[in-house]
């Protein structure tokens, strides 16, 4: 079965879960027994049924459009689920997708995919000494863009839990994300959206690039 058909399902028992509870609310003296579908979801299930399709179930996503997940901080993850369920942050694939889940299913996929192993990448040709490098080690003064090194990082580790994880992500997802600030796709962030507002493409590119290869 394609993925969406998975999804829909998923939809349609989260929300049919939905109703029932609020059923069950109405009249608590007769409360019957949890139902078996009513159980707390475990977070592997989702990640296995849901997430995997696109994230892989260890959260280094194969598709270089669908961000690596695994050992990011656990708060970023989360807040960026609530970002995609209230429209902060836009994105016709994930909004769908994050309505269906509740705040205790967002803390448990959070956790889930922080505690995975990062797999590493490669830049192409953003090594040392590249254009990348220095505007992540440097940022590009003559513009004011501050060197992405300062709050994420030397290595790309992040600071938690405001800064996220940036080292080994997909340029090709990195270079989505910095166009999507500049254009206020993405209006969750609005540090970032300063900074890209201040790149060009190919300074954007460089820099995803120097990004994919960090570690
Ligand atoms: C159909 C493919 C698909 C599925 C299924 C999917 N995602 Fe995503 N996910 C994406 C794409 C594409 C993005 C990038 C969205 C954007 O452009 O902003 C994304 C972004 C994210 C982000 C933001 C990561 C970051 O670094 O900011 C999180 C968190 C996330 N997904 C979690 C999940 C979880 C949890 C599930 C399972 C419940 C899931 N995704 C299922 C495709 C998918
Ligand atoms: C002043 C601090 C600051 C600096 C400097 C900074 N960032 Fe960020 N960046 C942030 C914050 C905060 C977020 C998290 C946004 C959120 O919570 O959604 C972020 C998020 C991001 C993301 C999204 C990550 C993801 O998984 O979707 C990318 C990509 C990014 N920054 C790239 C850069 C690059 C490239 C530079 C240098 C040109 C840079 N940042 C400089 C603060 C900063």
């Amino acid at each position: 079965m394609k993925f969406p058909a998975i999804a829909l399902m998923l939809a349609g028992l989260l929300s049919m879960n939905a109703a029932t509870a609020a059923e069950a609310a109405k009249a608590p003296a007769a409360k019957p027994e949890p139902t078996k579908s009513e159980a707390p979801k475990d977070a592997a299930t989702l990640v296995n049924t849901v997430c995997a399709a696109c994230h892989n179930a260890d959260g280094n996503s194969v598709i270089t459009a669908n961000p690596r997940l695994a050992g990011q901080h656990a708060a970023y993850l989360a807040k960026q689920l609530r970002d995609f369920q209230s429209g902060k942050r836009a994105s016709p694939v994930m909004a769908p997708l994050a309505a269906t889940l509740t705040p205790q299913d967002i803390t448990q996929l959070a956790a889930y995919f922080a505690a995975q192993k990062p797999k590493g990448g490669t830049a192409k040709e953003n090594g040392p000494g590249s254009l990348g490098e220095r505007i992540y080690r440097g940022g590009l003064a003559a513009k004011g863009v501050p060197a992405c090194a300062a709050c994420h990082g030397p290595n790309g580790a992040g600071i938690p839990i405001q800064f996220p994880r940036l080292s080994g992500q997909h340029a090709e997802y990195t270079v989505n994300q910095l166009k999507a600030f500049r254009s206020g796709e993405r209006a969750n962030a609005p540090m970032m959206k300063v900074i890209a507002s201040k790149m060009t493409d190919e300074e954007i590119v460089a820099v995803s690039d120097y990004i994919q290869g960090l570690h």
